[in-house]
């Protein structure tokens, strides 16, 4: 086989119950669908999984990236899945269907979308990011501590396949602008701004020795898109790893600090982003705190071997207990800064209105 491309395509098209989870027989419903279509030839594998209220079709074919067919077959899904969680009247049903119409790519209609086309190595370790109730930029701290931070990576100071570094394509999402950087070299200049991870996102990465590709992210802002709250991202991330790409444990370690991103309660707050495994992917305290799961395959010739829950791990309780301590930590300050987002951040506001209420009780200085 050529080139296998891996399709990770998302949406939340409906929560159970409120916007927590995901109902059993809309994974099913979706699962039908791509069976159909692996049936037909389309796909040669996928897996159907979900991150709290998230719909994940991870899906591997040979059409390449922003393939038509491909996007088309998850829009049909999530529609298809729509309609079903409307009888059911799940929350939020179609919640990220934001457009009637299909126009031949999913992007900027709502559902999240991460692709890479690679040529599948004599063994492929895969790892698919999802998280629930939080932005894109949530990942540019791992991103950065798997591929640029030695003190996380160690094979990118003692593993001559690594030793060269890796490039870094950053988007402005604002000014719909993307620059690279190389790291090590220009690391500073790169923290400069994905260290501000709500205006510039770390889309992809490539090996700088060959031009491999070795992570690719989700980049849609929905409140950008629909101009109006509908909703967090909830971005996805597929990340190749070994021989040549940070091993499995490097890329896990990475998400070993359970740093502070956008998002939980009404995407409108700062908490911790806390890896669990795929069943305690559930947002419930407060609708959260915001949630990564990781889901570990080999691929095989295309064919998906796994997933394997790669968060469900002792290892990982210490994070998920200071994960905790956080919240706690955060929830005190209420409705105030940094616990809830600044201004212009906040994907729920009043502030207009109220403005407008007081207009005349306002007094120049
Ligand atoms: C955050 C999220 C939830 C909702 C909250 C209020 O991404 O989905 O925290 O914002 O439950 O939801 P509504 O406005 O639907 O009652
Ligand atoms: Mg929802
Ligand atoms: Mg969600």
């Amino acid at each position: 086989m050529d080139k296998v491309t891996i399709s990770v395509i998302k949406a939340d098209i409906g929560g159970y119950v409120g916007h927590s989870s995901s109902h059993p027989d809309i994974l099913k419903r979706a699962e039908d669908n791509l069976i159909q279509a692996r049936d037909k030839g389309l796909l040669i594998d996928f897996k159907v999984m979900r991150c709290g209220d998230d719909l994940e079709l991870i899906m591997t074919h040979e059409k390449g990236e922003d393939s038509s067919a491909i996007h088309k077959l998850a829009w049909d899904t999530f529609i298809d899945c729509t309609e079903l969680a409307k009888k059911m009247k799940l929350y939020g049903a179609g919640q990220d269907i934001l457009s009637d119409a299909f126009s031949g790519n999913v992007k900027g209609m709502g559902p999240g979308v991460a692709e890479m086309e690679i040529e599948e190595r004599k063994s492929e370790p895969i790892i698919v990011f999802m998280a629930d109730k939080t932005s894109p930029g949530a990942w540019n701290f791992p991103i950065y501590k798997i591929f640029a931070d030695p003190f996380n990576t160690a094979g990118l100071v003692i593993d001559p396949s690594l030793h060269g570094g890796f490039k870094f394509e950053v988007l402005d999402i604002y000014k719909q602008e993307t620059v690279i950087f190389s790291a090590p070299e220009e690391i500073y200049d790169l923290l400069v701004f994905i260290g501000a991870k709500e205006h510039y996102i770390i889309r992809r990465v490539w090996r700088k020795s060959d031009g491999a590709i070795a992570s690719v992210s989700s980049t849609q802002k929905l409140a950008l898109i629909a101009g109006k709250y509908v909703g967090k991202d909830d971005p996805v991330l597929i990340v190749r790893s070994q021989s040549g790409f940070p091993a499995v444990g490097e890329v896990l370690e990475g998400f070993a600090f359970p740093y502070m991103v956008a998002g939980w309660m009404r995407g409108s707050h700062h908490g911790p982003f806390m890896p669990v495994s795929f069943r305690d992917a559930n947002p419930t305290r407060f609708d959260g705190p915001p949630r990564v799961i990781g889901a570990g395959f080999q691929l095989s010739n295309g064919k998906l071997i796994g997933p394997r829950d790669m968060f469900d791990d002792p290892s990982f309780d210490h994070t998920r207990r200071m994960a905790d301590e956080i919240a706690d930590y955060m929830r005190r300050h209420g409705p105030f800064e940094p616990h809830r987002l600044p201004l212009g951040d906040m994907e729920y506001t009043t502030l207009p209105e109220v403005r407008k209420k007081l207009e005349g009780r306002f007094k120049k200085e």
